[in-house]
């Protein structure tokens, strides 16, 4: 028998919009110009994302499936979960390993920005496993992250393919903390993080000889043309990946070939770009273990397990949230 399939919106319908203009208007006037990447996933932008997952340069989502696989049987058994939430879901795709493991799961509750990747892999999974309630939420992980329902506990919130690296360290910790406020004692965190390697592999995983996240990245300036009349001209920029190595990050670029002015008429905005100025649009942070221990522990986590695949490239690690009297329920290792 079917459990529910349900979508909740907790944007409403028009912060897409207020959201935006406000990220464009601060980010195309700042000293340097930054835009934030969620704006990459529009329908065109989630389609082009699951793309790159498929390129021989991109090693993190083979390397975290390759974990998953391993190591599903022992989340399920550490977690005993029975809600998953999982933030950034995207196509769920690797979910599937777990959703495969944890034979105790009632409710999936996939949260995502974009509309359409969410729908499309939450009604399909609805679909496929009809004793599963499948309850998705169309929502921003970095504002709101209320749950709709009280779905049961145990609850295992999933934050997998290295997304928490595109939040700025300060915005990391107050998601963290955020995270942490949605879960009681008992309850458990599954987080897939990117590690530190050579930067000749990073780059390349970032600047794929096919153009793919050159047009993944490209895709931001389609959004606002479409969203905002603006009319940048997306063959007039150059894809830049860089990577810094003080900040243990890579960060992505749009890099103006020639100077050129860009209306933005939604905005009322005419926006100077000199020859060769670029806008960040995409941080990719890579840690090592000690520093996500760290950052965890200041969000009121206890990292309880710590796995990386056979090249030592990803790690997924489970974290706990200790009781009162600061026992976790996963034994640490
Ligand atoms: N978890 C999947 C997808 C990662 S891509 C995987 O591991 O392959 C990042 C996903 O996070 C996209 O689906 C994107 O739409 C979503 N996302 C990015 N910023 C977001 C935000 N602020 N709030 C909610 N979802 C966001
Ligand atoms: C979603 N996120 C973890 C990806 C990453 O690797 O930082 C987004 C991405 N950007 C370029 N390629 C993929």
């Amino acid at each position: 028998m079917s459990r529910a399939f349900e979508i909740t919106r907790t944007l409403p319908e028009d912060t897409t919009g207020a959201d935006l203009r406000a990220d464009v208007l601060g980010g195309l006037t700042a000293e340097p110009k930054v835009l934030p990447p969620k704006w990459f996933y529009d329908a065109r932008g989630s389609e082009l994302f699951d793309e790159i997952t498929t390129l021989e340069a991109y090693y993190p989502t083979r390397a975290e499936r390759e974990i998953l696989l391993a190591r599903a049987g022992e989340i399920a058994e550490a977690t005993g979960a029975r809600t998953l939430i999982e933030l950034g879901s995207g196509s769920s795709d690797k979910t599937r390993h777990l959703l495969d493991a944890l034979p105790d799961l009632h409710t999936y509750l996939p949260v995502d920005v974009s509309e359409s990747a969410l729908t499309q892999a939450a009604q399909a999974l609805a679909e496929e496993r009809p004793g599963l309630a499948v309850h998705a939420l169309i929502a921003d992980f970095t504002r709101e992250l209320d749950l709709p329902g009280d779905p049961p506990g145990p609850r295992l919130v999933a934050f997998l393919g290295g997304t928490l690296g595109n939040l700025l360290p300060a915005e990391r910790a107050g998601f963290l903390r955020a995270v942490r406020g949605m879960l009681a004692p008992g309850d458990a965190l599954l987080l897939g993080t990117d590690l530190v390697k050579d930067p000749a592999v990073l780059v390349a995983a970032y600047d794929d000889e096919q153009g793919v996240t050159a047009a993944f990245d490209k895709n931001v300036l389609a959004v606002i043309n479409r969203e905002l009349g603006a009319d940048f001209d997306l063959d007039a920029f150059d894809h830049v990946a860089v990577w810094d190595a003080e900040r243990e990050w890579i960060e992505m670029r749009l890099r103006s070939r020639e100077a050129t002015t860009v209306k933005i008429p939604a905005l009322d905005l005419a926006v100077d770009f000199a020859a060769g100025e670029e806008v960040r649009t995409e941080v990719s942070a890579k840690f090592r273990r000690d520093g996500i221990a760290a950052e965890l522990a200041a969000a009121g986590f206890e990292l309880a397990r710590w796995w990386t695949d056979e090249g030592g490239r990803f790690a997924l690690s489970l974290s706990t949230v200790p009781d009162a009297a600061g026992n976790g329920n996963a034994q640490t290792v």
